[in-house]
Protein backbone atom coordinates (compact mmCIF):
# COMPACT_ATOMS: atom_id res chain seq x y z
CA UNK A 1 0.00 0.00 0.00
CA UNK A 2 1.50 3.37 -0.86
CA UNK A 3 1.33 6.29 1.59
CA UNK A 4 -0.70 8.30 -1.45
CA UNK A 5 -3.51 5.73 -0.80
CA UNK A 6 -3.17 5.55 2.94
CA UNK A 7 -3.23 9.57 3.19
CA UNK A 8 -6.09 10.72 1.33
CA UNK A 9 -7.09 13.90 1.24
CA UNK A 10 -10.63 15.55 0.96
CA UNK A 11 -8.92 18.66 -1.20
CA UNK A 12 -8.87 19.09 -4.30
CA UNK A 13 -5.96 20.00 -6.55
CA UNK A 14 -5.60 24.06 -6.76
CA UNK A 15 -6.06 23.73 -10.68
CA UNK A 16 -9.75 21.25 -10.06
CA UNK A 17 -10.59 23.84 -7.26
CA UNK A 18 -10.48 27.29 -9.15
CA UNK A 19 -12.17 25.34 -12.12
CA UNK A 20 -15.19 24.06 -9.80
CA UNK A 21 -14.33 27.61 -7.71
CA UNK A 22 -15.28 30.07 -11.06
CA UNK A 23 -18.14 27.98 -12.30
CA UNK A 24 -19.64 28.32 -8.93
CA UNK A 25 -19.04 32.07 -9.44
CA UNK A 26 -20.69 31.73 -12.60
CA UNK A 27 -23.56 29.86 -11.35
CA UNK A 28 -24.02 32.92 -8.71
CA UNK A 29 -23.92 35.87 -11.21
CA UNK A 30 -26.25 34.21 -12.90
CA UNK A 31 -28.85 33.80 -10.51
CA UNK A 32 -27.94 37.86 -9.45
CA UNK A 33 -28.53 38.45 -13.40
CA UNK A 34 -31.69 36.53 -13.59
CA UNK A 35 -33.27 37.48 -10.08
CA UNK A 36 -35.80 39.85 -11.13
CA UNK A 37 -37.56 37.98 -13.58
CA UNK A 38 -37.27 34.46 -11.90
CA UNK A 39 -40.47 32.78 -10.37
CA UNK A 40 -40.76 33.34 -6.59
CA UNK A 41 -40.97 30.38 -5.63
CA UNK A 42 -41.05 26.77 -7.42
CA UNK A 43 -44.86 25.46 -8.22
CA UNK A 44 -43.43 21.84 -6.19
CA UNK A 45 -45.07 20.19 -3.35
CA UNK A 46 -42.52 18.75 -0.78
CA UNK A 47 -43.12 15.41 -1.54
CA UNK A 48 -41.99 16.16 -5.86
CA UNK A 49 -38.98 18.08 -3.62
CA UNK A 50 -38.48 14.97 -1.59
CA UNK A 51 -38.27 12.58 -4.69
CA UNK A 52 -35.49 14.89 -6.20
CA UNK A 53 -33.49 14.26 -3.71
CA UNK A 54 -34.12 10.77 -2.77
CA UNK A 55 -31.16 8.65 -3.38
CA UNK A 56 -28.63 6.13 -1.63
CA UNK A 57 -26.17 7.54 0.32
CA UNK A 58 -23.20 7.46 -1.96
CA UNK A 59 -20.72 4.93 -1.14
CA UNK A 60 -17.97 6.37 -3.07
CA UNK A 61 -17.42 9.95 -4.15
CA UNK A 62 -18.04 12.26 -7.60
CA UNK A 63 -16.27 14.49 -10.01
CA UNK A 64 -16.12 17.41 -8.34
CA UNK A 65 -17.45 19.59 -11.56
CA UNK A 66 -20.29 16.83 -11.14
CA UNK A 67 -21.08 17.74 -8.09
CA UNK A 68 -21.23 21.37 -8.31
CA UNK A 69 -23.29 21.18 -11.30
CA UNK A 70 -25.66 19.69 -9.22
CA UNK A 71 -26.83 22.70 -8.23
CA UNK A 72 -28.18 23.58 -11.67
CA UNK A 73 -29.75 20.33 -12.57
CA UNK A 74 -31.81 19.93 -8.65
CA UNK A 75 -31.04 22.03 -5.88
CA UNK A 76 -32.04 25.98 -8.17
CA UNK A 77 -34.76 24.64 -9.88
CA UNK A 78 -36.17 23.94 -6.21
CA UNK A 79 -34.73 27.63 -4.49
CA UNK A 80 -37.39 29.78 -3.45
CA UNK A 81 -36.54 33.38 -3.96
CA UNK A 82 -36.38 35.79 -1.17
CA UNK A 83 -33.90 37.34 -3.39
CA UNK A 84 -36.90 38.45 -5.70
CA UNK A 85 -38.17 41.86 -5.96
CA UNK A 86 -41.51 40.44 -5.30
CA UNK A 87 -40.70 37.94 -2.15
CA UNK A 88 -43.06 39.39 0.62
CA UNK A 89 -43.24 36.86 2.90
CA UNK A 90 -42.76 37.05 6.48
CA UNK A 91 -39.55 39.14 6.87
CA UNK A 92 -36.81 37.90 4.60
CA UNK A 93 -33.92 39.39 4.00
CA UNK A 94 -32.68 39.70 -0.10
CA UNK A 95 -29.11 38.71 0.18
CA UNK A 96 -26.05 40.72 -1.08
CA UNK A 97 -24.21 39.23 -3.53
CA UNK A 98 -20.90 40.61 -1.68
CA UNK A 99 -22.31 38.56 1.29
CA UNK A 100 -22.54 35.89 -1.13
CA UNK A 101 -18.55 36.29 -1.89
CA UNK A 102 -17.45 36.64 1.65
CA UNK A 103 -20.18 33.58 2.81
CA UNK A 104 -17.58 31.60 0.36
CA UNK A 105 -14.25 33.55 1.69
CA UNK A 106 -14.80 32.72 5.03
CA UNK A 107 -15.71 28.60 4.38
CA UNK A 108 -12.92 28.58 2.78
CA UNK A 109 -10.69 29.83 5.62
CA UNK A 110 -13.31 27.93 8.14
CA UNK A 111 -12.32 30.03 11.32
CA UNK A 112 -14.01 28.84 14.32
CA UNK A 113 -15.25 32.53 15.56
CA UNK A 114 -16.14 31.11 19.58
CA UNK A 115 -12.51 31.79 20.45
CA UNK A 116 -10.16 34.97 19.46
CA UNK A 117 -7.60 32.11 18.64
CA UNK A 118 -9.33 30.36 16.14
CA UNK A 119 -10.22 33.11 14.88
CA UNK A 120 -8.43 36.64 15.45
CA UNK A 121 -9.53 38.40 12.23
CA UNK A 122 -13.11 37.28 12.93
CA UNK A 123 -13.64 37.81 16.40
CA UNK A 124 -12.13 41.48 15.95
CA UNK A 125 -14.69 42.11 12.51
CA UNK A 126 -17.51 40.82 14.99
CA UNK A 127 -16.46 43.11 17.27
CA UNK A 128 -16.19 46.04 14.78
CA UNK A 129 -19.70 45.32 13.62
CA UNK A 130 -21.22 45.21 16.73
CA UNK A 131 -19.62 49.00 17.33
CA UNK A 132 -20.69 49.93 13.90
CA UNK A 133 -24.50 48.52 14.37
CA UNK A 134 -24.79 50.42 18.06
CA UNK A 135 -23.87 53.64 15.82
CA UNK A 136 -25.91 53.07 13.28
CA UNK A 137 -29.12 52.96 15.77
CA UNK A 138 -27.53 55.72 17.93
CA UNK A 139 -27.19 52.75 21.04
CA UNK A 140 -24.25 53.36 22.91
CA UNK A 141 -21.01 52.04 21.64
CA UNK A 142 -19.31 50.85 24.04
CA UNK A 143 -21.80 48.51 24.44
CA UNK A 144 -21.33 44.69 24.61
CA UNK A 145 -23.18 42.36 22.46
CA UNK A 146 -22.60 39.37 20.04
CA UNK A 147 -23.98 38.31 16.24
CA UNK A 148 -26.61 35.23 16.72
CA UNK A 149 -28.13 32.63 14.52
CA UNK A 150 -31.13 35.18 14.15
CA UNK A 151 -33.21 37.24 15.94
CA UNK A 152 -34.98 34.35 18.17
CA UNK A 153 -31.49 33.61 19.28
CA UNK A 154 -30.70 37.13 19.85
CA UNK A 155 -34.30 37.27 22.06
CA UNK A 156 -33.59 34.24 23.51
CA UNK A 157 -29.99 35.91 24.63
CA UNK A 158 -31.68 39.08 25.55
CA UNK A 159 -34.13 37.69 28.17
CA UNK A 160 -31.77 34.93 29.16
CA UNK A 161 -29.33 37.72 30.49
CA UNK A 162 -32.03 39.72 31.97
CA UNK A 163 -33.18 36.82 34.02
CA UNK A 164 -30.17 36.15 35.96
CA UNK A 165 -29.25 40.01 36.31
CA UNK A 166 -32.74 39.86 37.94
CA UNK A 167 -31.98 37.45 40.69
CA UNK A 168 -28.46 38.54 40.95
CA UNK A 169 -27.57 35.53 39.09
CA UNK A 170 -28.38 33.21 41.68
CA UNK A 171 -30.05 31.22 38.60
CA UNK A 172 -26.86 30.64 37.24
CA UNK A 173 -26.49 27.58 39.67
CA UNK A 174 -29.37 27.20 41.33
CA UNK A 175 -31.84 27.67 38.37
CA UNK A 176 -35.32 28.72 38.64
CA UNK A 177 -36.98 26.07 41.12
CA UNK A 178 -34.70 27.15 43.56
CA UNK A 179 -35.96 30.83 44.02
CA UNK A 180 -39.09 29.61 46.10
CA UNK A 181 -40.25 33.47 46.97
CA UNK A 182 -42.54 34.21 44.22
CA UNK A 183 -45.45 33.05 42.22
CA UNK A 184 -43.39 33.00 38.81
CA UNK A 185 -41.69 35.63 36.77
CA UNK A 186 -43.32 37.85 34.31
CA UNK A 187 -42.42 39.89 31.05
CA UNK A 188 -44.42 42.05 29.02
CA UNK A 189 -44.90 42.77 25.14
CA UNK A 190 -47.39 44.30 23.37
CA UNK A 191 -50.66 42.35 22.77
CA UNK A 192 -51.52 42.78 19.40
CA UNK A 193 -47.59 42.63 17.30
CA UNK A 194 -46.16 40.74 20.00
CA UNK A 195 -43.65 37.87 18.65
CA UNK A 196 -43.60 34.78 18.64
CA UNK A 197 -40.32 34.03 19.25
CA UNK A 198 -40.42 36.04 22.72
CA UNK A 199 -42.88 33.11 23.59
CA UNK A 200 -40.34 30.26 22.44
CA UNK A 201 -37.78 32.06 24.34
CA UNK A 202 -40.15 31.81 27.85
CA UNK A 203 -40.11 28.19 27.14
CA UNK A 204 -36.45 28.00 26.88
CA UNK A 205 -35.28 29.87 29.64
CA UNK A 206 -37.35 28.03 32.05
CA UNK A 207 -40.47 30.38 32.95
CA UNK A 208 -42.89 29.43 30.35
CA UNK A 209 -45.02 31.05 27.81
CA UNK A 210 -47.54 32.21 30.64
CA UNK A 211 -45.25 34.37 31.90
CA UNK A 212 -45.68 36.59 29.33
CA UNK A 213 -48.35 39.74 29.59
CA UNK A 214 -50.02 40.28 26.38
CA UNK A 215 -50.39 44.54 27.33
CA UNK A 216 -53.06 46.45 25.35
CA UNK A 217 -52.03 48.61 22.21
CA UNK A 218 -53.22 51.99 21.38
CA UNK A 219 -54.98 52.79 17.72
CA UNK A 220 -51.49 52.90 16.14
CA UNK A 221 -50.71 49.04 17.72
CA UNK A 222 -48.08 50.60 19.49
CA UNK A 223 -48.17 49.64 23.51
CA UNK A 224 -50.14 51.11 25.83
CA UNK A 225 -48.22 52.58 28.43
CA UNK A 226 -50.76 53.20 31.31
CA UNK A 227 -51.79 49.59 30.77
CA UNK A 228 -48.60 48.56 31.44
CA UNK A 229 -47.82 49.86 34.74
CA UNK A 230 -50.98 48.97 35.92
CA UNK A 231 -50.36 44.86 34.54
CA UNK A 232 -46.90 45.08 36.41
CA UNK A 233 -48.61 46.89 39.10
CA UNK A 234 -51.03 44.06 39.80
CA UNK A 235 -48.35 41.37 38.95
CA UNK A 236 -46.63 42.40 41.73
CA UNK A 237 -49.26 42.48 44.41
CA UNK A 238 -50.34 39.02 43.37
CA UNK A 239 -47.27 37.78 44.47
CA UNK A 240 -45.53 37.82 40.87
CA UNK A 241 -41.97 39.03 39.88
CA UNK A 242 -41.94 41.06 36.62
CA UNK A 243 -38.81 41.27 35.41
CA UNK A 244 -39.00 42.34 31.59
CA UNK A 245 -40.47 44.56 29.31
CA UNK A 246 -40.03 43.71 25.63
CA UNK A 247 -40.57 46.67 23.31
CA UNK A 248 -41.19 46.29 19.87
CA UNK A 249 -39.38 48.04 17.33
CA UNK A 250 -40.55 47.40 14.01
CA UNK A 251 -43.60 45.05 14.76
CA UNK A 252 -43.85 41.65 12.83
CA UNK A 253 -47.38 43.32 11.32
CA UNK A 254 -47.43 46.36 11.02
CA UNK A 255 -44.08 47.77 11.28
CA UNK A 256 -44.99 49.55 14.97
CA UNK A 257 -42.74 50.97 16.92
CA UNK A 258 -43.41 50.96 20.54
CA UNK A 259 -42.96 53.99 23.14
CA UNK A 260 -39.87 53.70 23.94
CA UNK A 261 -39.18 56.60 25.97
CA UNK A 262 -41.77 55.74 28.01
CA UNK A 263 -41.10 52.02 28.25
CA UNK A 264 -37.90 52.86 29.40
CA UNK A 265 -39.18 55.26 32.04
CA UNK A 266 -41.58 52.88 33.48
CA UNK A 267 -38.37 50.67 33.41
CA UNK A 268 -36.67 52.74 35.39
CA UNK A 269 -39.45 53.13 37.89
CA UNK A 270 -40.05 49.36 38.66
CA UNK A 271 -36.15 48.28 37.97
CA UNK A 272 -36.92 45.83 35.13
CA UNK A 273 -34.71 45.11 31.74
CA UNK A 274 -35.70 46.99 29.31
CA UNK A 275 -35.47 44.41 25.53
CA UNK A 276 -36.21 46.55 22.41
CA UNK A 277 -37.19 43.50 19.94
CA UNK A 278 -35.90 45.32 16.64
CA UNK A 279 -35.35 42.18 14.78
CA UNK A 280 -37.44 43.69 11.53
CA UNK A 281 -36.90 47.53 12.09
CA UNK A 282 -34.12 48.52 14.90
CA UNK A 283 -31.57 49.74 11.82
CA UNK A 284 -34.26 52.09 10.53
CA UNK A 285 -32.81 54.42 12.75
CA UNK A 286 -30.27 55.11 10.33
CA UNK A 287 -33.16 57.20 8.21
CA UNK A 288 -33.34 61.05 9.19
CA UNK A 289 -36.91 61.14 8.69
CA UNK A 290 -37.66 57.86 11.52
CA UNK A 291 -34.89 59.16 13.60
CA UNK A 292 -37.41 60.28 16.00
CA UNK A 293 -39.49 56.99 16.52
CA UNK A 294 -36.49 55.74 17.45
CA UNK A 295 -35.87 57.70 20.77
CA UNK A 296 -35.09 56.46 24.10
CA UNK A 297 -33.61 52.76 22.08
CA UNK A 298 -30.61 53.88 23.85
CA UNK A 299 -31.90 52.87 27.00
CA UNK A 300 -33.16 49.60 26.65
CA UNK A 301 -30.62 47.30 28.57
CA UNK A 302 -30.47 44.86 25.34
CA UNK A 303 -31.54 45.27 21.66
CA UNK A 304 -32.67 42.45 19.33
CA UNK A 305 -31.50 43.97 15.24
CA UNK A 306 -31.27 41.14 12.01
CA UNK A 307 -28.63 42.18 9.45
CA UNK A 308 -30.05 39.40 8.09
CA UNK A 309 -33.33 40.77 7.64
CA UNK A 310 -33.42 44.54 6.70
CA UNK A 311 -29.70 45.47 6.00
CA UNK A 312 -30.03 42.07 3.56
CA UNK A 313 -26.69 40.06 4.84
CA UNK A 314 -27.13 36.54 3.74
CA UNK A 315 -28.34 34.41 6.73
CA UNK A 316 -27.92 33.53 9.39
CA UNK A 317 -26.69 37.36 11.12
CA UNK A 318 -28.69 38.42 14.20
CA UNK A 319 -27.39 40.80 16.25
CA UNK A 320 -28.16 41.46 20.23
CA UNK A 321 -26.43 43.96 22.13
CA UNK A 322 -26.17 44.52 25.99
CA UNK A 323 -26.03 48.03 27.48
CA UNK A 324 -23.88 46.27 30.10
CA UNK A 325 -20.97 44.28 28.58
CA UNK A 326 -19.92 42.88 31.77
CA UNK A 327 -23.88 41.56 32.70
CA UNK A 328 -23.36 39.93 29.37
CA UNK A 329 -20.02 38.36 30.33
CA UNK A 330 -21.82 37.60 33.57
CA UNK A 331 -25.22 35.76 32.25
CA UNK A 332 -22.54 33.66 29.65
CA UNK A 333 -19.69 32.98 31.57
CA UNK A 334 -18.34 29.31 31.14
CA UNK A 335 -15.14 27.74 32.56
CA UNK A 336 -13.26 24.42 30.73
CA UNK A 337 -10.06 23.01 31.80
CA UNK A 338 -9.56 22.09 27.79
CA UNK A 339 -10.46 25.76 26.75
CA UNK A 340 -8.05 27.57 28.57
CA UNK A 341 -5.20 29.10 26.79
CA UNK A 342 -1.87 29.44 28.29
CA UNK A 343 -0.90 32.75 26.34
CA UNK A 344 0.77 35.72 27.61
CA UNK A 345 -1.66 38.45 28.72
CA UNK A 346 -1.46 41.05 25.48
CA UNK A 347 -2.67 37.93 23.33
CA UNK A 348 -5.79 37.29 25.93
CA UNK A 349 -8.32 38.14 23.69
CA UNK A 350 -12.40 38.51 23.37
CA UNK A 351 -13.80 34.93 23.17
CA UNK A 352 -17.39 35.29 21.49
CA UNK A 353 -18.06 31.62 22.41
CA UNK A 354 -18.17 33.30 26.17
CA UNK A 355 -20.37 36.17 25.28
CA UNK A 356 -23.26 33.94 23.91
CA UNK A 357 -25.03 30.60 23.91
CA UNK A 358 -22.87 29.18 21.34
CA UNK A 359 -19.17 28.01 21.43
CA UNK A 360 -18.16 26.88 17.75
CA UNK A 361 -19.90 29.70 15.89
CA UNK A 362 -19.39 30.56 12.01
CA UNK A 363 -17.85 33.74 11.29
CA UNK A 364 -21.01 35.17 10.50
CA UNK A 365 -19.23 39.29 10.61
CA UNK A 366 -17.65 38.62 7.08
CA UNK A 367 -20.50 38.77 5.50
CA UNK A 368 -21.75 41.77 7.52
CA UNK A 369 -18.94 44.06 7.58
CA UNK A 370 -17.99 43.55 3.61
CA UNK A 371 -22.06 44.55 3.04
CA UNK A 372 -21.47 47.71 5.22
CA UNK A 373 -18.17 48.35 3.41
CA UNK A 374 -19.62 48.03 0.19
CA UNK A 375 -22.71 49.78 0.86
CA UNK A 376 -21.52 52.30 3.31
CA UNK A 377 -24.17 54.09 5.74
CA UNK A 378 -25.21 56.34 2.92
CA UNK A 379 -25.91 53.24 0.81
CA UNK A 380 -27.65 51.55 3.16
CA UNK A 381 -30.22 55.13 4.04
CA UNK A 382 -30.88 54.98 0.36
CA UNK A 383 -32.23 51.24 0.17
CA UNK A 384 -34.27 51.10 3.77
CA UNK A 385 -35.79 54.14 3.08
CA UNK A 386 -36.42 52.61 -0.82
CA UNK A 387 -38.39 49.96 1.32
CA UNK A 388 -40.36 52.73 3.44
CA UNK A 389 -41.31 54.47 -0.15
CA UNK A 390 -42.55 50.97 -1.27
CA UNK A 391 -44.51 50.71 1.76
CA UNK A 392 -46.11 54.19 1.08
CA UNK A 393 -46.87 53.33 -2.05
CA UNK A 394 -48.70 50.65 -1.34
CA UNK A 395 -50.63 52.15 0.85
CA UNK A 396 -51.41 54.99 -1.72
CA UNK A 397 -52.70 52.67 -3.73
CA UNK A 398 -55.26 50.92 -0.96
CA UNK A 399 -56.27 54.29 0.18
CA UNK A 400 -57.25 55.16 -3.08
CA UNK A 401 -58.95 51.33 -3.89
CA UNK A 402 -62.47 51.41 -2.73
CA UNK A 403 -62.01 47.60 -2.91
CA UNK A 404 -59.32 47.75 -0.06
CA UNK A 405 -59.51 48.61 3.14
CA UNK A 406 -57.02 49.90 5.37
CA UNK A 407 -55.83 49.14 8.57
CA UNK A 408 -52.77 51.22 9.35
CA UNK A 409 -50.65 54.13 8.24
CA UNK A 410 -47.30 53.05 6.32
CA UNK A 411 -44.41 52.73 9.28
CA UNK A 412 -41.53 51.03 7.79
CA UNK A 413 -41.44 48.45 5.22
CA UNK A 414 -44.72 45.64 6.81
CA UNK A 415 -47.74 46.87 5.58
CA UNK A 416 -50.93 44.85 6.03
CA UNK A 417 -54.62 45.83 4.68
CA UNK A 418 -57.31 43.93 3.37
CA UNK A 419 -59.36 43.09 0.00
CA UNK A 420 -62.86 43.44 0.31
CA UNK A 421 -65.29 44.13 -2.66
CA UNK A 422 -67.16 47.39 -1.63
CA UNK A 423 -70.86 46.54 -1.63
CA UNK A 424 -69.48 44.34 1.08
CA UNK A 425 -67.85 46.58 2.81
CA UNK A 426 -71.10 48.82 2.87
CA UNK A 427 -72.83 45.62 3.92
CA UNK A 428 -70.33 45.43 7.15
CA UNK A 429 -72.41 48.36 8.29
CA UNK A 430 -75.64 45.60 9.07
CA UNK A 431 -75.40 44.12 12.04
CA UNK A 432 -76.94 40.48 10.50
CA UNK A 433 -74.21 40.56 8.00
CA UNK A 434 -71.20 42.10 9.44
CA UNK A 435 -69.82 38.47 11.13
CA UNK A 436 -70.67 36.80 7.82
CA UNK A 437 -69.07 39.24 5.80
CA UNK A 438 -65.60 38.96 7.93
CA UNK A 439 -65.81 35.28 7.68
CA UNK A 440 -66.22 35.46 3.63
CA UNK A 441 -63.06 38.09 3.73
CA UNK A 442 -61.28 35.88 5.96
CA UNK A 443 -61.61 33.23 3.23
CA UNK A 444 -61.27 35.75 0.70
CA UNK A 445 -57.87 36.82 1.34
CA UNK A 446 -56.10 33.65 2.27
CA UNK A 447 -57.26 32.18 -1.14
CA UNK A 448 -55.80 35.08 -2.76
CA UNK A 449 -52.16 34.57 -1.00
CA UNK A 450 -52.36 31.31 -1.78
CA UNK A 451 -53.53 31.24 -5.39
CA UNK A 452 -51.04 33.86 -5.89
CA UNK A 453 -47.79 32.00 -5.04
CA UNK A 454 -48.58 29.34 -7.51
CA UNK A 455 -48.25 31.64 -10.15
CA UNK A 456 -44.59 32.48 -9.85
CA UNK A 457 -45.40 36.39 -10.02
CA UNK A 458 -45.49 37.20 -6.22
CA UNK A 459 -45.07 35.85 -3.11
CA UNK A 460 -46.83 37.08 -0.16
CA UNK A 461 -48.67 35.93 3.03
CA UNK A 462 -51.40 36.69 5.05
CA UNK A 463 -51.83 37.41 8.98
CA UNK A 464 -54.07 38.53 11.47
CA UNK A 465 -54.80 42.21 12.12
CA UNK A 466 -57.58 43.12 14.80
CA UNK A 467 -59.17 39.73 14.47
CA UNK A 468 -59.63 39.73 10.37
CA UNK A 469 -57.13 37.80 8.38
CA UNK A 470 -55.48 40.19 6.09
CA UNK A 471 -52.58 40.67 3.18
CA UNK A 472 -49.12 41.38 4.36
CA UNK A 473 -46.34 42.46 2.33
CA UNK A 474 -42.99 42.34 4.07
CA UNK A 475 -41.10 44.62 1.32
CA UNK A 476 -37.41 43.94 2.79
CA UNK A 477 -36.01 43.03 -0.53
CA UNK A 478 -33.70 46.04 -1.81
CA UNK A 479 -34.52 45.12 -5.04
CA UNK A 480 -38.58 45.90 -4.62
CA UNK A 481 -39.67 49.16 -6.94
CA UNK A 482 -42.53 50.99 -6.93
CA UNK A 483 -43.41 48.91 -10.47
CA UNK A 484 -43.07 45.74 -8.20
CA UNK A 485 -45.58 47.33 -5.65
CA UNK A 486 -47.94 48.03 -8.60
CA UNK A 487 -47.77 44.61 -10.34
CA UNK A 488 -47.96 42.90 -7.17
CA UNK A 489 -50.86 44.99 -5.91
CA UNK A 490 -53.01 44.70 -8.99
CA UNK A 491 -52.36 40.82 -9.01
CA UNK A 492 -54.12 40.63 -5.62
CA UNK A 493 -56.70 42.73 -7.17
CA UNK A 494 -57.31 40.32 -10.07
CA UNK A 495 -57.32 37.22 -8.02
CA UNK A 496 -59.18 39.08 -5.18
CA UNK A 497 -62.10 39.65 -7.94
CA UNK A 498 -61.83 36.13 -10.06
CA UNK A 499 -62.37 34.61 -6.65
CA UNK A 500 -65.07 36.87 -5.72
CA UNK A 501 -66.71 36.27 -9.00
CA UNK A 502 -66.52 32.42 -8.58
CA UNK A 503 -67.12 31.82 -4.99
CA UNK A 504 -69.10 34.46 -3.25
CA UNK A 505 -72.62 33.01 -4.13
CA UNK A 506 -71.39 29.50 -2.19
CA UNK A 507 -71.08 32.00 1.00
CA UNK A 508 -74.51 32.99 2.70
CA UNK A 509 -73.83 36.23 3.43
C1 LIG B 1 -39.83 41.22 15.76
C2 LIG B 1 -39.13 39.91 15.51
N1 LIG B 1 -38.40 39.37 16.49
C3 LIG B 1 -37.74 38.21 16.33
C4 LIG B 1 -37.82 37.51 15.14
C5 LIG B 1 -37.12 36.19 15.00
O1 LIG B 1 -36.06 36.29 14.08
P1 LIG B 1 -35.40 34.99 13.42
O2 LIG B 1 -36.42 34.44 12.48
O3 LIG B 1 -34.20 35.54 12.72
O4 LIG B 1 -35.05 34.05 14.50
C6 LIG B 1 -38.56 38.04 14.09
C7 LIG B 1 -38.69 37.31 12.83
O5 LIG B 1 -39.34 37.71 11.90
C8 LIG B 1 -39.23 39.28 14.28
O6 LIG B 1 -39.97 39.82 13.31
Amino acid sequence: MTQERIFDSLDPTPEEFREAGYRAVDMMAEHFAQIDEVPVLPDATPAAVEKVFEEPLPETGSDLMQVIDEWDERVYPYAAHEGSPRWYGYVMGSGTPVGALASALAASVNMNAGGWVGGPSATEIERQCITWLAEMIGYPTDCGGVLTSGGTMANHSALFAALQATNDFETQAAGLVGLGDTEGFTLYESAHEGHSSVERVAEMIGIGSSAIRSVPDDEHYRMDPDALVSMIESDIEAGYTPFAVVAQVGSINVSAIDPLEEIADICEDFDLWMHADGACGAVGAILPDKAHLYEGIDRADSVTLDPHKWLSTPYGCGCVLFKEPAVQARAFSMHASYLDVSEREEYQGTNFGFLGPEMSRPFRGLKLWMSIKDRGLEGYRKLLSQGCLCAEHLHDRVVEADDFEVLQDPNLFIYSFRYLPSDLQQGLDDPERHEAIDAYADWLNQRIADDLRFTGLAYITTTIVDGKTVIRFSICSHRTTPEDIDISFEAVRDHGERLDADERSSFDI
